[in-house]
């Protein structure tokens, strides 16, 4: 009685909106049917993949054809937890699989396949806690700029009068010495304390800032360095402060230049992401904005930290442009991440779609 008044759906549509990668294989081993969540997980299009054999459309799970023939033989289902997933040219992925044999409506044999990503579990968490640390970081840095700013202030006033009632004596070098530093130390306060302004927020071309920075960088390359681009040109507008975009990217190409040390490649490059999650935020489609060197990689041991306020491990860095960058990038409602391996760094800005006229 109850299924008379329930309403219809569409099971496609069901599995579309599941979180869970969802993939069915016939009997040979070829691809059925694919969800959304699968097509995400795995970078493919399930309109491309029409009866293909799996590990030709799913190059990560072709070291798995052994256990899949078995299932499908012996109609044994089995689950493997946090099972590494490697690729050619993807990234690595960690899921929790789980393989379960089913007959097809035409009563051959077939296996559904269901994989969640731990991936994007540990990026959610890893997310929230960055974006505490750092509201907590602000805080704290927005409480001691302004507790150095005011004696600072009064300390250059007072040497600037004592300097005049000096006169032309010697002692004039040391009053110099005073307002010269105070004005460094105002400048390193300014610095910690980032923009005080709110994004003035335009319709504009990710790509157009991009290449304000590609071509301010580009004139001071050491000529075994080279900047290459890998643009989607099909990115629509997106509502943003093209100079808070500017200072995002100049940071993070400018860290990627010295960690190549005179040679080398930075690629910079630019997808959408369906279903990305910002913060506790859902958005259905994100720009995803990849700064990407073949620099020594970062230490682990600093990996965790570098989006914190001065940590530098350079001698003459402040330690300042990844906090400042993460800033800017929460202030449009997006995220930065990074991945770091010796031979490739990649620095993600993930920014959320608002279409310029949404
Ligand atoms: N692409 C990269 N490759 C290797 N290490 C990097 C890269 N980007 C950042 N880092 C590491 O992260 C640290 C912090 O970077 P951040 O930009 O915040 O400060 P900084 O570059 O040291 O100083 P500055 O304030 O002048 O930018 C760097 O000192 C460096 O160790
Ligand atoms: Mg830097």
């Amino acid at each position: 009685m109850r299924s008379q008044n329930r309403t219809s759906i569409r099971t496609d549509s069901l599995l579309d909106n599941l979180r869970t990668a969802v993939v069915c294989l016939d009997e040979h081993l070829r691809v059925i049917y694919l969800n959304t969540a699968s097509e995400m997980l795995f970078g493919v299009s399930a309109r491309q993949c029409g009866a293909e054999s799996f590990d030709r459309v799913l190059p990560y799970l072709a070291d798995h054809r052994e256990r899949l023939n078995a299932a499908i033989q012996q109609g044994a289902a089995y689950t493997e937890r946090e099972l590494h997933l490697c690729a050619g040219v993807g990234e690595p992925l960690t899921v929790d699989c789980t393989v379960t044999p089913f007959t097809s409506p035409d009563s051959r044999p077939a296996l559904l396949l269901e994989f969640l990503s731990l991936e994007r579990q540990l990026r959610i968490s890893r997310d929230d806690q960055m974006r505490l640390q750092n509201l907590a970081n602000r805080e704290m840095i927005r409480g001691l700029a302004h507790e150095i700013k005011n004696p600072l202030g009064g300390l250059r006033g007072a040497a600037q009068l004592l300097q005049r009632e000096i006169g032309s004596s010697d002692l004039v070098e040391y009053t110099t010495v005073i307002i010269r530093e105070a004005d460094r130390l105002q400048n390193l306060v300014d610095g910690m304390l980032g923009p005080r302004r709110p994004p003035d927020k335009q319709p504009l071309n990710i790509h157009e800032p991009l290449e304000h920075v590609r071509a301010l960088i580009a004139t001071d390359l050491s000529a075994d360095v080279t900047l290459a681009r890998d643009y989607d040109p099909s990115i629509p507008d997106i509502l943003a402060d093209r100079e808070q975009l500017i200072q995002i990217f100049f940071n993070l190409v400018g860290n990627a230049v010295t960690a190549l040390d005179r040679s080398g490649t930075i690629v910079l490059r630019t997808r959408t992401q369906r279903l990305f999650t910002i913060g506790g935020t859902q958005h259905r489609l994100v720009i995803r904005i990849d700064v990407i060197d073949t620099g020594p990689g970062i230490d682990r041991d600093l990996l965790p930290r570098i989006f914190h306020p001065m940590v530098s491990s350079r001698a003459e860095g402040s330690g300042m442009g990844l906090p400042i960058a993460q800033y800017l990038t929460h202030l449009h409602e997006g995220l930065i991440e990074c991945e770091s391996r010796p031979g490739q760094t990649v620095f993600s800005v993930f920014l959320p779609m608002e279409t310029a006229n949404e």
